[in-house]
């Protein structure tokens, strides 16, 4: 384990009956550090973040974060340590206005972070502030929930398939978003499929396929890996 790594997984095994989602993935990311997950659909990369978030219980193998071993921790308490994520399918409080929903992550959040009205300005939600989340298009609520996670103050922040549906220079403005947050020197898990977009924010890739971890390095490398290709980028 390095002493940089502010996140560790080692040997994770999630379970739903007898089927392994997670087969024994393991895993270092260090602060300011942006890791992409990649892989096929099903080859478990949501299911890492719920592990990691404390959504789910690994059934076997361990977790350590900022040096503490947290393999049994709960959801809540993974927020008020310093870990928050986005949803592959974000669930606002749809009859809430957007500012209302941040009030209240805020409310749960026990760790510093930047005011309410910033988050918005930063997620460029500002003019849509007291409008109900409900009324969002899909990216403007994965925007939203970038914002509710932020309001807890995270410093390893895992997120679940951002970049789905944006435009070029959409696209462009979300990674600056995510460049500058890891430049703040929060740790980055980047679960995408948009493969130019992780290409964009990071050299250090894993590439999952049914459970495991079948390659780790930059893309590039990764084009010429031939089980990559078989599973995945052939694909
Ligand atoms: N709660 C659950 N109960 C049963 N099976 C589950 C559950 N969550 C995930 N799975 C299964 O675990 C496997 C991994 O799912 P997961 O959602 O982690 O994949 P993914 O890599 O995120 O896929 P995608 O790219 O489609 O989002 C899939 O076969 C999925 O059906
Ligand atoms: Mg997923």
């Amino acid at each position: 384990m390095s002493p940089k790594s502010i996140l560790v997984l080692e040997k994770i095994v999630k379970q739903f009956g007898q089927f392994r989602a997670l087969d024994g993935v393991s895993l270092e990311l260090s602060a300011g550090e942006i890791l992409g997950l990649v892989g096929p659909n099903g080859s478990g990369k949501t299911t890492c973040i719920n592990v990691i978030a404390g959504l789910y219980r690994p059934d076997e193998g361990n977790l350590y974060f900022q040096g503490s071993k947290i393999t049994r921790h709960s959801l809540t308490h993974s927020a008020h340590m310093g870990i928050n994520r986005t949803f592959q399918v974000p669930k606002p409080f749809k009859s809430l206005t957007v500012r209302e929903n941040l009030v209240i992550a805020d409310h749960y959040a026990k760790r510093p972070h930047p005011p309410l009205d910033e988050l918005l300005e930063f997620v460029g939600l500002s003019s849509l502030a007291d409008r109900e989340a409900g009324s969002l298009n899909s990216s403007q609520q994965k925007l939203l929930d970038l914002a509710r996670a932020l309001a807890t103050g995270p410093n390893l922040l895992l997120i679940d398939e951002l970049a789905a549906g944006l435009n070029p220079s959409e696209l462009d403005k979300v990674a600056e978003k995510v460049q500058y947050l890891a430049k703040s020197g929060i740790a980055i898990l980047l679960v995408e499929h948009l493969l130019g977009f992780i290409n964009s924010l990071t050299k250090r890739v894993i590439v999952m396929n049914a459970g495991r971890e079948i390659f780790e390095g930059d893309l590039e490398t990764a084009a010429k890996n031939p089980e990559v290709n078989a599973v995945y980028l052939g694909g």
